[in-house]
């Protein structure tokens, strides 16, 4: 039964017009309605920004070891529904249900970090340069945030942003997607039942252009003091030139093109299993799943052949069933996908799949499991002799097709991994120490992995990119908290008389002419 969803604007219903409905379809049974959205308009939005600016200064005067406690509540109450959410996120998103129940582990584990944040937050005594004075420094809330988030982690990602904000006393609009709107909403539900006052926490359902303006009018009134965004490349430079007029720095977490090289030495069989994941769990639709696989020349055959057989047996469809992937999120990424999939040119050699593009009745694939008619499924698609200059190479191709090129020299492989100027994630197989450093110092992405795929980043770590995947901030761990605060500093001069920095200073005087005796 689909489920009627509006935006939730300082605890009540949205009063805005509204600006028309859309459905959330479940991607492998579109008959299945699994919500419909009202959207807000551009006001509505740039109303929740003003509710949330309202809500701010009470939220961030509750003592921070008591927001911690608030967080630890959302951990628990997440956990307690682990299941029930994560079978949402399966049926709206088609993800597989293990894959599913990983991405609510992230939610819970990024809580467990940031509980303890709410009694330390520290900030700095620091000695001062004169007597009688001391030197101190403070994080303090930026103030309002907006968060917009894609739908490929509709429920981990959010919290990457939300649970930092909140804990260190913002209050936050969030801005799922459209086609994420059940499980948006489930999670929003779960972390109100911890407590939260109204307007803390808010959340506005609207399209892109609205929301567009939604900003615009918001930073205008002096309402929003931080975005958050996690999506496309394209969107995220406007959205970075929109926040910059207002002398602000988004966090932003963008496309990536992730390279995984493959080096002469290493456990081919292990970098078969990394490529399979990292190229097609999720459908390829993560910003770390990988983007092409850079082999040395010498090891290519062995590899593409393992590679072609892992993904020609691999399970596809039912995301509820034992399989590797699933549908497409959404139509419009189906869409996408689609013109992807127009850059293959005749010199690409196709593996992985017996056909490329829908998977249908009349397009079938061996071993798929379920009713492949009934939604968004896709052939795995390897591309073989991809060059530097094509499109393939070039771009990201959110979905399930991984590109392969090859490589001589160990510079030539480092060069071709930056090539495409993204710089998420990148992985390299090798049991060599000098190409793992080698490789760390080359290699312009923000997250690396040895021996590892592409994907599955830790929930502690630093996350995000660098060139078209971001602007260089980080979240997650103790990074993402210079996203959320600023420092504010403090001196304090007890002397009772004017005590001139750099000119007042007692000097010690040294013999800098000393030397020993040989
Ligand atoms: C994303 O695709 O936006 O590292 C996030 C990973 C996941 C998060 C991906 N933990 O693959």
């Amino acid at each position: 039964m689909a489920r009627s969803i509006v935006s939730i604007i300082n605890g009540r219903p949205a009063e805005g017009p509204a600006a028309g409905t859309v459905d959330s379809p479940n991607p492998s049974r579109l008959t299945d309605v699994v919500a419909e959205v009202t959207l807000a308009d551009a006001g509505t939005f740039a109303g929740a920004c003003a509710a949330a600016k309202r809500a701010q200064p009470l939220w961030a005067d509750i003592p921070a070891p008591v927001r911690g406690r608030t967080v630890a509540a959302i951990g628990r109450i997440v956990e307690a529904n682990k299941e029930a959410l994560a079978r949402l996120v399966t049926r709206e998103l088609g993800k597989p249900y293990p894959e599913a129940l990983g991405e609510v582990q992230e939610i819970i584990d990024t809580c467990d970090f940031f509980l303890g944040e709410g009694r330390r937050l520290y900030g700095q005594t620091v000695p001062s340069e004169m007597p009688d004075k001391q030197l101190f420094t403070f994080r303090v809330p930026v103030g309002t945030a907006a968060v917009v988030t894609a739908g490929n982690f509709p429920v981990a990602v959010p919290s990457w942003y939300v649970i930092p904000a909140l804990v260190t006393g913002n209050t936050v609009v969030w801005k799922p997607a459209e086609y994420a709107a059940a499980s948006a909403m489930a999670l929003f539900e779960l972390i109100q039942a911890a407590g939260l006052p109204d307007g803390v926490l808010n959340i506005v359902f609207a399209d892109g252009p609205a929301t567009f303006g939604g900003l615009e009018q918001a930073l205008q009134a002096g309402t929003l003091d931080k975005i958050g965004f996690t999506g496309s490349t394209a969107v995220g430079a406007r959205i970075g030139e929109l926040a910059g007029r207002h002398l602000q720095s988004p966090c932003l977490e963008l496309g990536g093109k992730n390279p995984m090289v493959v080096t002469p030495d290493a456990d081919l069989e292990l970098a078969v299993e990394g490529a399979l994941f990292s190229g097609f769990g999720t459908a390829g639709q993560r910003c770390t799943s990988l983007g092409t696989v850079i082999v040395h020349e010498s090891v290519h055959d062995e590899f593409l052949a393992q590679f072609a057989a892992a993904a020609s047996a691999a399970a596809v469809g039912d995301p509820a069933q034992d399989v590797l992937y699933g549908p497409m999120l959404d139509q419009k990424f189906a869409d996408r996908f689609e013109e992807y999939l127009g850059w293959i040119q005749p010199h690409h050699k196709i593996l992985g799949s017996s056909a490329v593009g829908r998977i249908t009745g009349a397009s079938p694939r061996a071993g798929f499991v379920g009713d492949p008619d009934a939604g968004l499924f896709y052939h795995p698609t390897i591309a073989d002799g991809v060059q530097p200059d094509d499109a393939l190479f070039r771009q990201e191709t959110f979905g399930p097709i991984v590109s392969v090129t090859t490589y001589t020299s160990f510079a030539d492989a480092i060069a071709l991994a930056n090539a495409p100027g993204y710089g998420l994630s990148a992985s390299i197989y090798t049991n060599n120490p000098r190409e793992v450093f080698g490789f760390r110092r080359g290699v312009s992405a923000g997250m690396l992995s040895v021996n590892n795929s592409t994907s599955g980043a830790e929930a502690h770590l630093p996350f995000g990119g660098n060139g078209k995947s971001g602007n260089g901030s980080r979240q997650s761990g103790i990074w993402v908290l210079d996203q959320f605060t600023r420092w504010q500093s403090m001196n304090w001069d007890y002397s009772g008389r004017l005590q001139k920095a750099q000119m007042d200073v007692a000097e010690i005087t040294a013999d800098l002419d000393f030397r020993l005796e040989d």
